[in-house]
């Protein structure tokens, strides 16, 4: 089928790689010029393991190509399919300017009958605003559905191409029939369903995975006090298949570009229309809770902050990304910078500029020369090489022995036994 990705960014870049791989002719267009030439040369803009051989194997057989061009793009599109941002507005409802012009651009250049499916997480109604915002501009058929992604930042080619469910939120017998034929190699149930329902599902999905990291660290914060392990708790109740063990790992609580934003815009909701869904806003403030505690439980073991040296290790909002949205770190970062801490920090492909962080920020190469004469290191991030770090020759360069595990990687003995005054969440000190 002939596609066109609109919005060439995490989620579109891969769908439209993942969709050539299926055999499908995509072109992926954005608004961003320096992006697109770049990827014309072959340089992929994001870190996602197994991305760019995708990218080049289906640029090289000719069924993957990037243009700035909608007029190039849209023209004998069967789908088209909207990946552009959705941002926090200020108030945290829902930025939809970049929507709103993807599909003003998309009607002016359809040609024939298309599908335009909306994979962005949008709120629920926006089916209804893209027809008409499509309509102002075009007197051509089209259906517009509800097609949200459920990939995940990290192992996203993967989860492309091996989702456990494709949601297609249509009002018509002719789109869903397309949706299905897109998706017909991958091997999941294709939950075919109406236009909000499939909206609100991406929103419901995300908030109750927020939900349960919020509660597991809600009961690490109560293991820490009453001397229990938050690690065992997780697995005893994990194990019950009504619970599940996914998403019961306590550490610092969930960022990235995802979680955060579809949060507030499903508590957004709920007050504009008067139904306060106080579980959604317990887990955003859990999860704000969660980040500070641990520089408040690092102050108690240090002393005042003021002139401290500390290293924080990690400063992706998880790992296998360069994505640092709402990164737990990084709020880490701000506010030991805020206490008057000396922050220095190393993340393996993440990157933030001093502009962004607000002070003058300093990223070392390796997690060693990030610990040199530091008072303290946090492990901020779940990379692997964390789990596997040499410990002694960290502990070797440091000026103090403090060392908090904010992601509960790390096997204490192993870390005491080096002589690391170690700190892990949801245990007693
Ligand atoms: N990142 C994830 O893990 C993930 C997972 C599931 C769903 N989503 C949702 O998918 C959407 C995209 O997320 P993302 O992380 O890929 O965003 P992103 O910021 O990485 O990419 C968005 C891209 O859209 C481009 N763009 C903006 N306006 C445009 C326009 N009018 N025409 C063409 N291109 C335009 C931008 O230049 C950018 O390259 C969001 O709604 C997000 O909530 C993201």
């Amino acid at each position: 089928m002939r596609v066109t990705v609109v919005g060439t960014g995490y989620v579109g870049l891969v769908s439209g790689s993942c969709l050539a791989e299926l055999g499908h002719s995509v072109t992926c267009v954005d608004v961003d010029a320096g992006k697109i030439e770049r990827l014309k040369l072959g340089i992929i803009p994001i870190y996602e393991p197994g991305l760019e051989e995708l990218v080049k194997r289906n640029v090289a057989h000719g069924r993957l190509r990037f243009t700035t061009s909608y007029e190039a793009a849209i023209p004998g599109s069967e789908v088209i399919s909207i990946a552009v941002g959705t941002p926090s507005a200020e108030d945290g409802s829902v930025d939809m300017r970049y929507v709103i012009s993807a599909a003003e651009a998309i009607g002016k250049y359809l040609t024939g009958y298309a599908v335009i499916a909306t994979k962005s997480t949008v709120p629920v109604g926006t089916s209804e605003l893209i027809e008409q915002t499509v309509r102002a501009g075009t007197s051509q058929e089209f259906d517009v559905v509800s097609n949200p992604e459920t990939l995940r930042e990290g192992r996203a080619v993967y989860d492309f191409l091996h989702p456990s469910r494709v949601i297609i939120g249509s009002s018509s017998l002719r789109a869903s029939d397309v949706m299905v034929h897109l998706f017909a190699y991958l091997d999941c149930p294709k939950v075919v369903t109406d236009p909000r329902s499939a909206e609100l599902t991406k929103y419901a999905a995300n908030a109750f995975l927020a939900t349960k990291i919020s509660f597991i660290n809600e009961i690490a914060a109560l293991s820490e006090l009453v001397g229990a392990d938050v690690d065992a708790v997780a697995k005893g109740i994990g194990l019950d298949p009504r619970i599940g063990k996914d998403f019961l790992r306590a550490g610092l609580g969930w960022g990235g570009s995802c979680f955060p934003k579809d949060v507030r815009a499903l508590a957004k909701l709920g007050e504009s229309v008067s139904e306060p869904l106080p579980i959604v806003n317990a887990a955003i403030r859990t999860n704000a809770m969660t980040r500070m505690r641990v520089v408040d439980r690092l102050e108690r073991a240090l002393g005042p902050l003021m002139g401290k040296t500390v290293a924080v290790l990690g400063i992706a909002f998880k790992d296998n990304t360069d994505d640092t949205r709402e990164s737990a770190a990084v709020d880490i970062l701000k506010e030991l910078h805020r206490r008057g801490a000396v922050v220095r920090a190393y993340d393996p492909v993440a990157h933030v500029a001093s502009a962004d962080m607000g002070f003058d920020f300093v990223q070392l190469p390796d997690p060693f020369s990030a610990a040199q004469d530091a008072h303290a290191v946090v492990i901020a991030t779940e990379w692997d090489e964390f789990r596997t770090l040499d410990l002694p020759r960290l502990k070797s360069v440091m000026a103090g022995t403090l060392l908090f595990d904010a992601r509960n990687l790390l096997t204490p003995e192993h870390a005491t036994a080096v002589g690391f005054t170690y700190l892990r969440v949801g245990r007693k000190t």
